[in-house]
């Protein structure tokens, strides 16, 4: 097991105990920001971007430099991920056609689609980036979906 995978391991299992006692989604978003950005390395900005009722795609709870609040519909990596319904990790974001840029300083980027476990529906996604080029691959893509998976929406 790589040095990755158990870190992942570890903070699954952190995670799995802290939100028993969250009250609600957002308790529960906060705290999985608050352990992913403080304890994997190369975390520049994680947070949460979820669909409203227009259909936009908003910033919800995260940590780094200030996000851009809306995104733009149907152009860079979350919207990309959002009519997907996939994982997509960027290892060089400059490269990635239509990118937003929230902060200049982000290099690479790996964005979670989440699901209603109601109706499966793709409700947002939890969106990770890196100054790091390459910062992501399929180890982070296994690790943040089990954590994603943690969540009751
Ligand atoms: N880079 C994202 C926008 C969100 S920021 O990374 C925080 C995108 O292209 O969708």
């Amino acid at each position: 097991m790589s040095k990755k995978q158990s870190r992942y391991e570890r903070l699954t299992e952190q995670l799995r105990e802290l939100l028993k006692k969250s009250p609600n989604t957002q308790a529960e978003m906060a705290t999985i920001t608050a352990i992913l950005h403080h304890k994997m390395p190369d975390f520049f900005w994680t947070g949460f971007y979820l669909l409203n009722e227009n259909g936009d795609l908003c910033v919800n709870t995260y940590q780094g430099p200030v996000a851009c609040q809306i995104l733009a519909k149907n152009k860079g990596v979350c919207w990309a991920c959002i009519n997907q319904k996939k994982p997509i990790v960027v290892k060089n974001v400059h490269e990635f056609e239509g990118h937003i840029a929230c902060d200049s300083r982000s290099n690479s980027e790996i964005v979670i689609p989440i699901f209603s476990k109601k109706n499966g529906t793709i409700i947002g996604c939890l969106d990770i980036d890196s100054e790091k080029f390459s910062a992501f691959d399929d180890d982070d893509v296994v690790g943040l979906t089990g954590i994603i998976e943690l969540l009751t929406v």
